[in-house]
């Protein structure tokens, strides 16, 4: 039975205090959670539910008395108390068997190291508690442990004390003055090596900063102490905000199902995150170690000073951290690239889930399982809901508004409206129709129609909002969006801009704000047609679809100073291009039947490719071909291998074209200094590597010279990757696979790159060497990311061969899905995601999937994450 939003009731049962014992080990481990609990005397008795999943319970006491069987009630899912009222301490003895737990949920085992999740319901799975988020209780925890098996002992907070006993066990005790709720609760317990580092707070607060990793990775873990102090000094410049206890940890461990998480003072990292140094990280590793480290201590206010009322709140921290460490991520590089690069990875895979069966508004009104809605559209456009209250109140008026939100709600637990509610009021701003945003799922459509009026000398916009239907909500209301605009001249320089309605012109950017389903904007003196400039910085998550002509697209790509509108009008000819060339009705192979390149398009590419002053970070962006999703999104109905060897052709024609400012950029760009990971060298590798990936396509000896010297000669990954990449489907290619594979054999996160550059391959083998690599002794069904770089690569990101013709592609998944489900639910179910959600297949592959889907679905003993993406495939 799914949960519903709108059956929210508050807590029966407050908690105030937990005490908890974890005398811990591997095979076995015993919890003792000792919590008092409170409810109105006014509100008479109510039974106390605790809820529980797949516990072993040793015992119960309240106030002290132990409880018999046939004085509670056990179900699937709770422990029951008779009614009462009051308060009333209960003590539960709950066994686990933290080795044998591979969902990775609850407490489990990464290695030797013992460590929790309990985002979203893991807390259920290590005691009976009400697992709620509006149960906020301050928390204290000892941890007993065997000295030597786990040495390093911790929890949430502050260490209070620690001791050794008798028997040879040591114990710590922590203690956490915040209150929380239950899922940011935390433990770790290992043999650990540990990183110091220190941050003053504006106010004065010495932090002690400490890393936990495995010994041999430590030296790899200062670029993650850099990230949280700059993260730390961020926040305290932009939005004054700081942090409040003494110490903050991070631990990375080798098994983890997302990221990372924000547990209160302990956040636990996917050691993908917390891991860099030039010899086996890319830049891109780099820049996502800053961002998800930032992004976990901005949760510390946006998520843990003030909480989640329920799970479906959940892009209420989400979203607003999401924002807040694209923010900054932009901040420590280029607010510019930062803002391209976030909006291609959204449109790429956020605007595919929304148009696809398991499209959901940013808040679900309903879910059967809460850990499959940690999506693109709750994290990535619950970021640009945020971006839009930005884009209307300016970042002054934005910031007091989520100071206001922070303060009116610190040690709470808030709602979306209630945050957006703050935000206007603080701005004196109504922002009921706003709110939609947060209920209705789908991209909404803005087409635009101009006209120009040489007489008048008036410019008009008309503008057109819509928003497809989508599963469960077929009509759709008029939101309230921001779209900003100027207009650029013949030179492509801003003009002065006044309305109709206005004495004298007023700057040269605005934001207009739409809330009709038709909004007509008129701009005077005129005398020239304008060229548009819409939706700059990507002022709404939103299409856009507007008729301009190839001219008026590079007159933008080549001058407008909103980097977002420069490459999206490149990116626009792109696109038009390669559907044109879609529909034309691709031959497969290597031979491309069309007429030549629009020289102009051409051209302006080897603009960028030379040294016309563009920042080398966002050439290397602009560079880049429309991604498979983004061009399936604008199809009716898709064939995914025409689509994929349209792309291939075209990449491999202007690759031919291009041939001599490829290879002059790629020799320009190599100036042989020492890898730094600054945003300048960054930049020069990627729209180098840009040039190589191009290169990639053409098999002259002088071109596989350069490959291959690159490879050979490279001093940092980002640039061997970057050559494995570029070589690895050409038949020469074997000695350089398998040299990398034998270099990083004992390197399971450097292996994972590996892993992917097979299950990306065009090569036709592809599949078989996919299937053979499952064997391969480093790889693991049980390791995410292991699963991810191998398995979820192949179905996701490799159209061409995940759906080839005979359905076995689909076929692989589905095996794949059953196997990972009887380990790791939520795992299975992201790939289970694969299965559907990519655009509108032909008929005959729809054909096969839902077949796949079918039998899968039937599988006895499927979990209920896994179930409950299948059942939305194959009803929608
Ligand atoms: N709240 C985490 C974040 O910062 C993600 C939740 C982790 N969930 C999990 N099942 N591992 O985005
Ligand atoms: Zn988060």
């Amino acid at each position: 039975v799914p949960v519903r939003r709108l059956d929210h009731r508050p807590p029966e049962w407050r908690a105030e205090s937990v005490d908890l014992t974890f005398e811990l080990g591997a095979d076995r481990t015993r919890v003792t959670a000792r919590t008092v609990l409170r409810r109105a005397p006014e509100q008479g008795p109510a039974p106390v539910r605790l809820d529980g999943r797949d516990l072993i319970l040793e015992s119960v006491r309240a106030d002290g008395r132990a409880l018999g069987p046939e004085e509670y009630e056990r179900t699937a899912d709770a422990l029951i108390l008779p009614p009462r009222s009051g308060r009333v301490e209960v003590e539960v003895v709950t066994l686990l068997a933290p080795a044998a737990n591979t969902g990775l949920t609850g407490l489990y085992a990464s290695g030797g190291t013992l460590l929790t999740q309990c985002e979203p319901e893991g807390f259920r799975r290590i005691t009976y508690f009400p697992d709620r988020p509006d149960v906020l209780a301050v928390y204290t925890c000892t941890l007993i442990a065997d000295e030597n098996d786990f040495p390093v002992l911790l929890c949430n907070g502050d260490r209070r004390d620690a001791g050794r006993r008798a028997d040879g066990r040591h114990w710590v005790t922590w203690v956490d003055p915040h209150p929380k709720p239950s899922y940011l609760f935390a433990l770790v317990a290992g043999r650990l090596g540990r990183l110091d580092g220190g941050f003053r707070t504006r106010s004065g607060r010495d932090v002690r900063l400490r890393v936990y990793a495995e010994e041999s990775a430590l030296p790899r873990c200062g670029h993650a102490l850099e990230a949280l102090r700059a993260a730390m000094a961020w926040d305290e410049d932009r939005f004054g905000l700081e942090y409040d206890l003494d110490t903050y940890t991070l631990v990375g461990v080798d098994d983890f199902n997302m990221g990372a998480m924000e547990n209160k003072g302990l956040n636990i990292f996917n050691s993908l995150y917390l891991q860099a140094d030039p010899e086996t990280a890319t830049d891109k590793d780099f820049a996502a170690v800053e961002t998800v480290v930032a992004h976990e201590y901005f949760h510390n206010w946006t998520g843990n000073r003030v909480t989640l009322r329920d799970m479906f709140q959940l892009s209420l921290k989400e979203g607003l951290a999401v924002y807040r460490d694209e923010r900054f991520s932009g901040d420590r590089r280029s607010p510019g690239v930062q803002r391209v690069s976030d909006v291609r990875a959204l449109r790429e895979r956020q605007f595919a889930e929304d148009a696809g069966p398991q499209a959901h508004p940013v808040r679900p009104d309903e879910y059967r399982e809460i850990s499959n809605f940690y999506t693109w559209t709750v994290y990535k456009k619950g970021s640009e809901i945020i971006r839009m209250l930005h884009t209307f109140f300016g970042e002054e008026g934005f910031r007091k508004g989520l100071r206001h939100y922070l303060s009116r709600y610190d040690g709470q637990a808030a709602t979306c409206e209630q945050f957006v509610e703050a935000v206007g009021e603080a701005n004196q701003a109504d922002l009921t129709q706003f709110m939609r945003w947060y209920g209705q799922a789908g991209t909404p459509v803005l087409d635009v129609t101009t006209h120009h009026d040489p007489e008048a000398r008036t410019y008009t916009l008309v503008v057109r909002q819509s928003c497809p239907p989508t599963p469960k909500q077929p009509g759709k209301e008029p939101l309230h969006l921001p779209l900003t605009l100027a207009l650029l001249g013949p030179d492509g320089r801003r003009l002065p801009l006044r309305t109709a309605d206005e004495s004298a012109p007023a700057g040269t950017e605005r934001v207009c704000e739409l809330r009709e389903p038709v909004t007509t904007l008129t701009f005077a003196d005129l005398p020239e047609r304008p060229v548009p400039s819409l939706l700059r910085g990507f002022s709404a998550p939103v299409r856009l679809r507007v008729p301009l002509s190839t001219e008026d697209r590079l007159l933008l790509a080549a001058h407008d100073d909103d980097p977002f509108v420069r490459s999206e009008s490149l990116h626009d000819c792109l696109v038009e291009l390669l559907l044109e060339r879609y529909h034309a009705g691709a031959a497969q192979g290597a031979a491309v039947p069309y007429p030549p390149l629009p020289a102009a398009l051409t051209g302006a590419l080897a603009g960028l490719l030379g040294e016309d002053g563009t920042d080398p970070a966002l050439a290397a962006l602009m560079l880049e071909l429309p991604g498979f999703g983004t061009l399936s999104g604008s199809l009716d109905e898709v064939d995914p291998v025409r689509l994929a060897t349209v792309l291939h052709g075209t990449r491999a024609e202007l690759a031919r074209v291009l041939r001599a400012p490829l290879l002059a950029c790629h020799r320009r760009l190599d100036d042989g200094r020492p890898y730094v990971f600054a945003a300048a060298d960054a930049g020069r590798r990627a729209l180098r590597n840009t040039s190589l990936a191009y290169l990639a396509e053409l098999t002259d000896p002088e071109v596989r010279e350069v490959l291959h010297r690159q490879y050979a000669t490279a001093d940092n990954m980002t640039d061997r990757l970057a050559a494995l990449t570029a070589l690895a489907d050409h038949a020469d290619a074997d000695e350089v696979l398998e040299e990398f594979g034998h270099r990083w054999r004992d390197r399971p996160l450097v292996l994972d790159k590996w892993f992917n550059v097979h299950a990306l391959s065009r090569r036709p083998d592809t599949l078989a060497r996919v299937r053979s690599l499952t064997g391969h002794p480093a790889y693991s069904d049980a390791n995410p990311n292991r699963v991810g770089a191998l398995v979820i690569a192949f179905c996701f990101d490799n159209p061409l061969r995940f759906h080839a013709a005979d359905g076995s592609g689909y076929a692989f998944a589905a095996e794949q899905i059953l196997r990972i489900d009887a380990l790791n639910p939520q795992a299975a179910a992201r790939l289970a995601g694969c299965l559907g959600g990519r655009g509108k297949l032909d008929p005959a592959r729809r054909e096969i999937i839902l077949r796949t889907l079918r039998s899968l679905r039937k599988t006895d003993g499927l979990s209920p994450e896994t179930s409950e993406i299948l059942d939305n495939e194959t009803t929608a």
